[in-house]
């Protein structure tokens, strides 16, 4: 993906020298994980860098979409404080009406696949609006270049932050507080009517 520049950010593909930052906000700060394989060690997020980088060039020469993780940079001191992206999504989005209704979908039992968006930021750096501003420009490029029909975003019902950040976006919020991992569901429409460049 080419960089976006925003007011006070860069979004940028990580490089190999971003490890250490990273390292240090993901796993060391916020200590992320999203399964029980996860180990929080810089070996394990060495390698989710090295797929990461490997996938911004296997996405280009398959022509697939921008889908992976980007660096969050402050524009001034080009300082790492975070990382954000697309993701692919597969979930039983009809078990709410919502989507039901949007989608023109009638089952519940399916999964169905959407564009995902996510975005972490170290906790020296929270709380300015960043999350929000390099989401904002996500989703621009999403809609006006990629085209996307609708972008989701999926939370817990405990992400106070992240449903903020979501609500702030524009997005629809959905609930399902009994759902093991799908309980806070943002939703945005594309209505540019496919008049984008
Ligand atoms: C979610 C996250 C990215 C937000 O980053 P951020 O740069 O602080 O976000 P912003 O400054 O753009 O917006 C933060 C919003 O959360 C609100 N907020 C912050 N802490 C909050 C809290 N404890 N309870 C409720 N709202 C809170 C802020 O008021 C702000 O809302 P507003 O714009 O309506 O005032 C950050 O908290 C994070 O990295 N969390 C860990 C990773 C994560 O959970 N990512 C989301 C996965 S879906």
């Amino acid at each position: 993906m080419k960089p976006i520049v925003t007011n006070r950010l860069i979004i940028r593909e990580f490089r190999p020298s971003d490890l250490g930052e990273i390292y240090r906000i993901l796993d060391v700060e916020l200590g992320l994980v999203d399964s029980v394989e996860q180990d929080s060690s810089i070996a394990q997020r060495k390698k989710w860098l090295e797929w990461t980088l490997q996938s911004y060039e296997q996405n280009r020469m398959l022509l697939n979409p921008p889908y992976g993780n980007n660096a969050i940079v402050l524009k001034d001191s080009l300082q790492l404080i975070g990382a954000c992206g697309f993701t692919p999504i597969l979930a039983p989005l009809g078990l709410i009406p919502y989507y039901r209704y949007s989608a023109g979908v009638v089952d519940e039992e399916y999964n169905y696949p959407e564009v995902g968006i996510f975005f972490a930021i170290s906790p020296h750096y929270q709380c300015r609006g960043f999350a929000y501003e390099a989401s904002k420009a996500l989703i621009e490029l999403g809609f006006k270049k990629l085209k996307i029909k609708r972008i989701v975003g999926i939370t817990n019902l405990y992400n106070n932050p992240s449903i903020a950040v979501l609500k702030r976006l524009g997005m629809r919020i959905e609930t399902l507080p009994s759902h093991k991992w799908m309980q806070v569901v943002g939703f945005l429409e594309n209505n540019l009517n496919g008049k984008a460049d």
